[in-house]
């Protein structure tokens, strides 16, 4: 099928800068870190600087527009909802040679239950946990591997988690490249594996933990000519923006009070942050979100950087959650979030394992559900109510950054009562208990199963 492309404003000119110490690079070095001070690069776009004119083809009320109508259309391009918003996104020698699985697009839903719980009137989430490969990951990647792949690249590589190498796996698949995939062993879930093995990837288990597999990567990436898709990757950040753009959509470009991300590499928080902090520059929303990033207590390198280093310095941890995918105790991003952080007027908050579960079944008791990560938004969020830092009135939106079907193992262990069997969990029981659905074995008769009906309709659900 062939694809016509419609006349197109102007993009702007994109240019990778330092965070740190400002140098401009035609070029990334192979690691994506400033040549000059080693630290983080990213995306600039020419004439978006404070007070200058609106750029030309960067109309705030037109591109609503445009963006909107490029819903009904049947591109590859437009179908996409990272590509659909490029006017705001690193141009591309040619729109319609992208990668994409037509990620984006993820719905915004109500959490009606989880409302109440949280001691809020409204509450939503935008979950991305839909995208293509069950997670926010896709966005990011459409991009960076549409990049790697225009730059001529045969390999592209990370670190991860689990849900960064399921997705680069499937990007580097559908754009003909091969994927060498770095994870720690035993430490991923099963379901974000099998996918990276079928989606072909070189899947090497090394026998550390993800910083480990990181520190290796920076190595491997610097004596061979493979194309690093870890969110130190600017690209990355830029297709993640997104995420932030179509939830103001959403809204009716109102945005929210509050929106509430989990923290592992700070990738996303930085990106979202990056996203709603562009808009306000270029006249699309007149007022901010505040962003705040929940993170789990057993990796929880930003919370205590933030109240002992007062955000100056990083202070890394040896991390342990039960939450693997934000099982990070050094993360690349933390400078960028930061200033996400400082600029939104954003929180910082760690929640406990049992915090995390328990508010993992009352995400998935609304009919929604995610992964154990993505629940430290609800956990973190009844915690900054308590405070009185997010009011009853106030309106917020939790980012469900994974899938629910992408750590099955969790949930099957939590509702058997495996996950924090012993004394030590005793107090906790009668709360972990109302929220525990362990499958009944029954014979295979009809009388016991209406009977156990019964039994259950008798209860409060
Ligand atoms: N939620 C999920 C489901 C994730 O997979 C990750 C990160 C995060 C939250 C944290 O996002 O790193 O941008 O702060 N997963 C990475 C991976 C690290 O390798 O899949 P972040």
């Amino acid at each position: 099928m062939t694809h016509q492309t419609s006349p197109e404003p102007t993009v702007p000119k994109a240019q990778l800068r330092c965070i740190e110490c400002g140098l401009v690079c035609a070029k990334a070095e192979h690691d994506f870190r400033c040549r000059n001070c080693g630290d983080l690069l990213e995306i600039v776009y020419l004439g978006w600087s404070a007070g200058s004119k609106q750029p030309a083809g960067l109309d705030a009320i037109a591109l609503k527009t445009l963006w909107r109508a490029r819903r009904t259309s049947r591109l590859p391009v437009d179908e996409s909802g990272v590509w659909r918003f490029r006017e705001v996104l690193p141009p591309l020698a040619d729109w319609n040679n992208v990668i994409t699985l037509r990620e984006g697009n993820t719905p915004l839903y109500e959490l009606p239950a989880c409302a109440r719980i949280a001691g809020l009137r409204q509450l939503y989430a935008k979950h991305q946990g839909m995208n293509p490969t069950g997670s926010f990951k896709d966005t990011g990647m459409t991009v960076a591997a549409s990049m790697a792949r225009q730059e001529g690249f045969r390999w592209v590589t990370c670190a991860s988690t689990g849900n960064t190498s399921a997705s680069m796996a499937a990007y580097a698949a559908r754009g003909g490249m091969r994927s060498l995939v770095l994870i720690p062993e035993g430490k991923i879930s099963w379901g974000k594996l099998s996918q990276a093995l079928d989606y072909g990837a070189l899947t090497c288990e090394l026998k550390t933990d993800f910083d480990g597999c990181m520190r290796v990567l920076n190595q491997v990436v610097r004596r061979m000519p493979v194309y690093l898709l870890n969110s130190v990757n600017p690209y990355r950040i830029e297709g993640q923006k997104t995420g932030a753009i179509e939830l103001l959509e959403q809204c009716d470009w109102r945005p929210p009070d509050h929106v509430i991300v989990p923290g592992g590499n700070l990738g996303n928080s930085s990106a979202l942050g990056k996203a709603f902090l562009e808009l306000k520059e270029l006249g699309f929303i007149s007022a901010l979100p505040k962003i705040s990033i929940i993170q789990a207590e057993g990796a929880n390198a930003l919370v205590r950087t933030m109240r002992e280093a007062g955000g100056k310095k990083l202070i890394p941890v040896q991390a342990e959650t039960m939450a693997s995918a934000i099982r990070i105790g050094n993360p690349a991003s933390w400078k960028k979030a930061v200033r996400v952080l400082e600029a939104t007027g954003g929180a910082v908050e760690q929640v406990s394992e049992v915090e995390i579960a328990l508010a993992k079944a009352e995400i998935g008791a609304d009919g929604i559900g995610c992964e154990p990560a993505s629940a430290v938004t609800l956990a973190g969020l009844k915690k900054l109510v308590q405070q009185g830092f997010v009011k009853p009135d106030e309106s917020v939106v939790l980012i469900l950054t994974g899938h629910l079907l992408k750590d099955p193992d969790f949930t099957l262990k939590f509702h058997r009562c495996d996950l924090f069997a012993g004394p030590e969990y005793e107090k906790e029981a009668s709360v972990l208990a109302a929220q525990q659905r362990a499958p009944i074995k029954l014979d295979a008769s009809a009388d016991t199963v209406v009977r156990t009906l019964k039994e259950a309709d008798a209860r409060p659900s």
